[in-house]
């Protein structure tokens, strides 16, 4: 898996396997319902994509793209929308799909910007979540896994716009970062 890397956090069996649960609790949780799944760019692509296709539900697809500013910290919580979702969300069940929550502040952003255009629901799952690195407390439905707070990339999840095509998450090299 080449120097850069560590070590394997969780191989793509894994992730199959907790998408496939957690795709069971959203088939049951929104039956009858006419889901819209939003995908957080570019992270959660992959995760959008699998777990769309493991789940029964016909549901309807949208995107966001954001980005924060401000001191150039990802951690600034202030969040600017680079691509807005094409799909008017008053009285829609809406479900935010994403990669990862670490501080939870483009999340809880994101939440209260969403919350204000008045969907019938609004509610969150995201394949993995740090809490030790939580900086403010977020209610998320459906989460896969928690983890260590470590560098991790793959599936998706980036070092400066690296290794989102692995099939894996694995932890980054201290070395890679200058850690
Ligand atoms: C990453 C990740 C989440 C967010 C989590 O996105 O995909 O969207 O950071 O961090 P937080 O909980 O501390 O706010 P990033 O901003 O790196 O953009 P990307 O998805 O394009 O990689
Ligand atoms: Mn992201
Ligand atoms: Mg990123």
């Amino acid at each position: 898996m080449g120097t850069d890397l560590e070590k394997v956090l969780l191989s793509k069996e894994e992730i199959d396997a907790k998408l496939a649960e957690l795709a069971a609790e959203i088939d049951r949780d929104y039956q009858g319902k006419d889901l819209l799944i939003v995908g957080v760019l570019k992270g959660a692509v992959m995760v959008m994509a699998d777990l769309a296709r493991a789940l029964s539900t016909p549901v309807t697809m949208d995107w966001m793209a954001v980005s924060s500013y401000g001191a150039g910290t990802k951690s600034s919580g202030v969040v600017r929308i680079l691509k807005d979702l094409d799909t008017d969300i008053a009285g829609r069940d809406v479900l935010i799909v994403e990669d990862i929550i670490d501080s939870g502040l483009t999340l809880s952003w994101l939440l209260s910007n969403l919350s204000s255009r008045g969907p019938a629901s609004l509610q969150v799952c995201t394949l993995l979540r740090k809490p030790e690195a939580a900086k403010v407390a977020i209610d998320v439905k459906y989460v896969g896994y928690d983890i260590p707070n470590e560098f991790v990339v793959g599936y998706g999840l980036d070092y400066a716009e690296k290794y989102r095509n692995l099939p894996f998450v694995g932890t980054l090299a201290p070395h890679v970062y200058g850690g």
